[in-house]
């Protein structure tokens, strides 16, 4: 904020959600400097589940049906109202990690302990209980300025930690878009039963969003169901649409953060595919082991490959070290899927660090058709 003041910055860009929660947007607003990213209160849409869940139910937007808790044993005799796989959310943000999907009782019984004895903070505690959605998940963007939503591409994330959809659940281990599961059909059954009306009924209830809405969705036999929102670009979902994007992308911030969105075209994407792996160090999520030494993620991987530094940091000599639970981003583009694909594991193949692991089988869906 201060930083903003100082450099009499023209526009704020708001990244994590914790800043949208702390109410970044809000103070920027107060000082006249010009933000994409939602205040507080919109932003609720992310920072509290049990939130959105109700703000579903008042605007009618399809979503899984749910309980929302305040203490364990309210929440492990409400189990009862749902079928397994259980789905336990901690209420807050958890940076991607407060969602236990669990087959059996005694599993789900001993999240909501973990939930409520702290294992996320104040986030858990009050815990959201859902019915598990079945079909194929999907992140879709919309810009957003109050009035006015963009549709701003789509990716596909692969949430647990390990190949096969196998392991717990993270913030993500590799996207890639486009992904199939979009189909113009359902791209516009989102935009019509879950963007729109999110931002009309959030500016009906006095808080109008501006920033980009990740409309987190299940596409389901009876059409998207929303699974969450996210207030910023999802990571690594945002790695691959950047790739992708053709249009100058601070226009469009701007237009969010001016109200003038209505003003512009829609955005360019080259006629490309891009696959994002995340490699994250062992450990991850639940107690990542840093500070091993990454060797080879700095060599020129060609003009198609970008490696994103996510969790990483140099020693004085030099040396590159993991500082974080997702490491590093390798991306890559292609004139196909199978292209971006192929480059960005062919480059995951270069680095060498023990200390780390990946999925190998991102984008399988793709694959598959
Ligand atoms: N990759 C999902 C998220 O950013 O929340």
């Amino acid at each position: 904020m201060a930083l903003a003041g100082d450099m009499a910055a023209d526009l704020v860009v708001i990244g994590p959600e914790v800043s949208v929660e702390a109410g970044l947007a809000d103070a920027l607003a107060v000082a006249g400097i010009a933000c994409f990213g939602p205040v507080a209160a919109a932003g609720r849409l992310e920072s509290s589940k049990a939130f959105t869940k109700a703000f579903c139910d008042r605007h009618n937007l399809p979503t899984s049906a749910y309980g929302v808790f305040e203490t364990a044993a309210e929440a492990k005799a409400g189990l009862n109202r749902f079928n397994p796989p259980y789905v336990i959310k901690a209420d807050g943000l958890a940076a991607g990690k407060g969602v236990v999907i669990a087959s059996d009782l005694a599993t789900a019984e001993a999240a909501v302990d973990d939930a409520f004895g702290g294992r996320f903070g104040g986030a858990g505690a009050r815990v959201v209980l859902e019915e598990f959605l079945e079909g194929e998940i999907g992140s879709l963007f919309a810009l957003c300025d109050g009035k006015t939503a963009m549709l701003f591409g789509a990716a596909q994330d692969h949430k647990r930690a390990f190949d096969g959809e196998q392991g717990p659940n993270t913030g993500g281990m590799g996207t890639y878009s486009p992904a199939p599961v979009f189909t113009p059909t359902l791209v516009e059954q989102t935009r019509i039963r879950l963007a729109e009306p999110a931002l009309a009924g959030i500016a009906a209830e006095g808080a109008p969003y501006r920033g980009v809405l990740f409309v987190e969705l299940m596409a389901t036999r009876d059409g998207p169901k929303l699974v969450e929102f996210n207030a910023r670009f999802g990571d690594p979902e945002c790695q691959v649409l950047m790739l992708r994007l053709k249009s100058d992308l601070v226009p469009y911030l701007l237009a969010c953060a001016t109200g003038t969105l209505d003003q512009r075209p829609p955005p360019e994407w080259h006629d490309a595919a891009a696959v994002c792996v995340v490699l994250a160090a062992q450990g991850y999520p639940d107690a990542p082991q840093t500070g091993t030494q990454i060797r080879g993620a700095d060599q020129d991987f060609g003009e198609d490959v970008v490696v994103f530094h996510a969790g990483t940091r140099r020693d004085p000599d030099g040396i590159l070290r993991a500082s974080g639970g997702r490491v590093l981003n390798v991306c890559a583009r292609g004139a196909t899927f199978e292209e971006a694909r192929q480059r960005a594991y062919a480059a995951v193949a270069q680095i060498d660090w023990p200390g780390g692991f990946h999925r190998t089988d991102i984008g399988w869906r793709a694959l598959g058709r």
